[in-house]
């Protein structure tokens, strides 16, 4: 170091640095651990106990070995998560922190996102070597990748679908009573469209997805059900076109990670009817990373990125946009497609994503 450089160092905010970087690595072990702990269900089961207990008692109410239970209290305890009293050694999930982490939490269940960053180790080997490479992924690389997304859209879609994001395009309850030929693209677990299909038995729902595990995960549901009105199709959107065949097309987080993005929104415009409707969900952040700072989650969703959506469409041959590609370049593209209509809207319920309701002219 030059003397000049050494005049220049600023102790202070380097020590103040180190203790940021301190307070990152007990985040991220609490994160990771709270993974587990959604997995295990020890949140439903805190939640669950109406007095503080000791480990013995809840490790027994969840069904799990205390030994296990009681070192994963102490990351809790110590993350502030849960309060300990140490004259009885007991714990408790307090009601304001189960209400972000156990079941369906009314602020929606947080501990559902842990679950990436758990994934995170999970495929860091792979990821090494995509850095190395340039090489990207395929998405049975990712184990519990489609049970974890679902979770996750189980939230951001299905929970608000009929209060929040049908009521965007106006129209669509009205033509989905009468009865209309809808497509998810890119549907993963169908939990979306499965919940459509129960609500408006006139229309018809066709789901598709490059994952077979994913896909026959919808259609079993579908079975049990016995709903008549939905089917599921393993299919690579790549090229993708049926012209004129569908009224309403939904892709819900399912464009970013393509091989082609550009091509698939132009296909799925070409496969609308005339005035019909593309519901699409995408993450809501800026494509300018200045823009980003203040984005919801926007470290763990730059993370996903990397680890994630980057080399999902790399490992496709495509370009690898990433999570964060950006409202701007979704809209572009919704332009260049060819709709008429394009509306942005970002719904309370889901400020990680922005809506878009685009619109196909009614003249062929
Ligand atoms: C982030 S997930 C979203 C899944 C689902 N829409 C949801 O909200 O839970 C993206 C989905 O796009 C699918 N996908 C990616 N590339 C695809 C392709 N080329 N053809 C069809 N589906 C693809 C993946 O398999 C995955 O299920």
């Amino acid at each position: 170091m030059n003397v000049q450089k050494r005049h220049e160092f600023d102790t202070a905010a380097a020590e103040a640095f180190a203790g940021r970087v301190a307070d990152m690595l007990d985040a991220g072990a609490a994160a990771a651990m709270m993974s587990l702990g959604h997995r295990l269900g020890l949140f439903e089961t805190l939640a669950s106990l109406t007095d503080p207990a000791g480990s013995h008692e809840i490790a027994a109410a969840a069904g799990l070995s205390e030994r296990y239970v009681r070192e994963w209290l102490a990351v809790m305890v110590m993350a502030g998560v849960v309060d300990y009293r140490p004259e009885t050694r007991d714990y408790r999930l307090p009601l304001e922190h189960a209400a972000c982490l156990a079941g369906d939490a009314p602020f929606g269940n947080l501990a559902v996102y842990a679950q990436h960053v758990a994934l995170f180790g999970k495929v860091e080997d792979r990821t090494i070597a995509n850095f190395r490479t340039g090489g990207g992924t395929r998405y049975d690389d990712y184990p519990c990748f489609h049970q974890i997304m679902a979770e996750d859209s189980g939230q951001t879609v299905t929970a608000g679908l009929f209060d929040h994001v049908l009521p965007i395009a106006p129209e669509l309850h009205e033509r989905l009573t009468a009865g209309i030929d809808v497509l998810d693209a890119g549907c993963g677990r169908g939990a979306a469209l499965l919940a459509m299909a129960r609500r408006y038995p006139a229309s018809r729902f066709v789901g598709y997805d490059l994952c077979a595990d994913a896909i026959d995960f919808a259609a079993q549901r579908a079975r049990t059900e016995e709903l008549t009105n939905v089917r599921f199709e393993t299919r690579d959107l790549t090229g993708y076109a049926e012209p004129g065949r569908w009224d309403l097309v939904a892709s819900f987080d399912a464009v970013h990670d393509q091989k082609d993005p550009l091509g698939l929104v132009a296909g799925i415009h070409a496969s609308l009817r005339p005035g019909g409707v593309y519901l699409m969900q995408d993450i809501g952040a800026s494509a300018d990373l200045e823009k980003n700072r203040d984005f919801p989650f926007a470290t763990l969703l730059y993370a996903v990125s990397t680890v994630h959506c980057t080399p999902v469409s790399i490992g496709q041959g495509g370009e690898g946009l990433g999570t964060m590609w950006g409202w701007e370049t979704a809209e572009r593209f919704l332009r260049q497609a060819g709709f008429a209509e394009v509306e942005r809207h970002v719904l309370p319920h889901d400020p990680m994503n922005v809506w878009f309701v685009a619109r196909r002219g009614t003249a062929i």
